[in-house]
C-alpha cells in the first residue's frame, strides 16, 4: 500500500500529499517518513510545484510515531540506528510546505506539523504532545518549536502534563495560523496554497528562508541575511515585472524566473 499519496496538479502549481494509514490513525512508521522525504524530494525538482500541502484524514493528520514499531527497542538500538534522523530532511525543503491539519495531530505528527512552514487546523483538530504519557519525551523537535511557538510557561504546561488541546487553544497561543470549520476545510486550504503558489516563486522560497533564519541565527546575522537576499531578488525578472505592474497600474505576469 502506498503510504503516502501524491496529486501534483490540485490546482495549478499546487501539490497535494496525503499520509496514508488510515487503520492506525496515520501512526508515522519509518516508511511513511522515508516516502514523505522521497515524494519532497521528487517535488523539489518538479518545476510544477511551488506550494505543497501535507495533510492525513479527516480523523488524523497523524497520530504520533508509531508506537509499536519502537516500544521494545534498547537505547542503544535507539541511539545506533538512529532512524529519527531522517525527519530533519524534511525541514530542509525549500519550497513552502503547509500542514492541514485534521483531527489528531499528536506526538510525533505535531511535530511533524510544525516542521512545516504554518499550520492551518480545521475546527475538530486537536493536538497534544503526550510522550510523557508514554514514558519518553518528544523527539522530532517540540521542545523547542513548540516553545518558540507558544512561550515557556504555556510549552511547560501543555509537555509536562501531555494533554490534549484543540485547533482554537493552537491557534489562540500562536501556533496555528489559521482555523477553517471542518466541512470544505481542504477547499480553503488549497485556496490559500494557490494565493501563494500566484507569487513569485523566487521571491517565496527567500523570504521562507529569510523568516526560518530568525530561528536559527542571532539578530544580526539574519538581518544581514534578510538584506542580502532582498538585493538578491533585483536580479530576477519577476522583481522587474511586479514593479513595474504596480507603476503601470496592471495585474503583474510572474514567470518564476
Ligand atoms: C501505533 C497507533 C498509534 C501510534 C493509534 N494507533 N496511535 N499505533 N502508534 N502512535 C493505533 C491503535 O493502536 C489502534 O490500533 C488504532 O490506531 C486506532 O486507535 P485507537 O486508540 O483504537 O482509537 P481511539 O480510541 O479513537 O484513540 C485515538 C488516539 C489514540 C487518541 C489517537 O490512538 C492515541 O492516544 N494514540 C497514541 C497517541 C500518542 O501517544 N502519540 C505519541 C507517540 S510517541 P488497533 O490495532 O488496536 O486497532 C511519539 C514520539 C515522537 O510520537 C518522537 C519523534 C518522532
Amino acid at each position: 500500500m502506498e503510504l503516502i499519496k501524491v496529486t501534483t496538479e490540485v490546482v495549478p502549481h499546487v501539490a497535494l500529499v496525503e499520509i496514508n494509514r488510515p487503520k492506525e490513525m496515520n501512526a508515522l512508521n519509518i516508511q511513511v517518513i522515508t516516502e514523505l522525504v522521497g515524494a519532497l524530494k521528487e517535488m523539489n525538482s518538479d518545476d510544477r510545484v511551488r506550494v505543497v500541502v501535507l495533510t492525513g484524514n479527516e480523523q488524523a493528520f497523524a497520530a504520533g510515531a508509531d508506537i509499536k514499531q519502537m516500544a521494545e527497542k534498547s537505547e542503544a538500538e535507539m541511539t545506533a540506528s538512529d532512524e529519527f534522523r531522517i525527519w530533519d530532511e524534511i525541514t530542509r525543503f525549500p519550497k513552502p510546505l503547509i500542514a492541514a491539519v485534521s483531527g489528531y495531530a499528536l506526538g510525533g505528527g505535531s511535530e511533524l506539523a510544525m516542521m512545516c512552514d504554518f499550520i492551518v487546523a480545521a475546527d475538530n483538530a486537536t493536538f497534544g504532545q503526550p510522550e510523557v504519557k508514554i514514558g519518553t519525551i518528544p523527539g522530532a523537535g517540540a521542545t523547542q518549536r513548540l516553545t518558540h511557538a507558544v512561550g515557556k510557561s504555556r510549552a511547560m504546561e501543555l509537555m509536562l502534563t501531555g494533554r490534549f488541546f484543540k485547533a482554537q487553544e493552537a491557534f489562540e497561543a500562536g501556533m496555528v495560523a489559521r482555523v477553517f470549520p471542518t466541512s470544505g476545510f481542504m477547499e480553503e486550504v488549497i485556496k490559500l496554497a494557490s494565493e501563494i503558489a500566484a507569487r513569485p516563486p523566487i521571491a517565496v522560497q527567500l523570504a521562507k528562508r529569510a523568516i526560518l533564519d530568525a530561528y536559527e541565527m542571532p539578530l544580526a546575522k539574519g538581518l544581514m541575511e534578510e538584506r542580502k537576499k532582498f538585493y538578491s531578488t533585483f536580479s530576477t525578472l519577476d522583481q522587474k515585472e511586479g514593479m513595474r505592474a504596480f507603476l503601470e497600474k496592471r495585474k503583474p505576469n510572474f514567470t518564476g524566473q
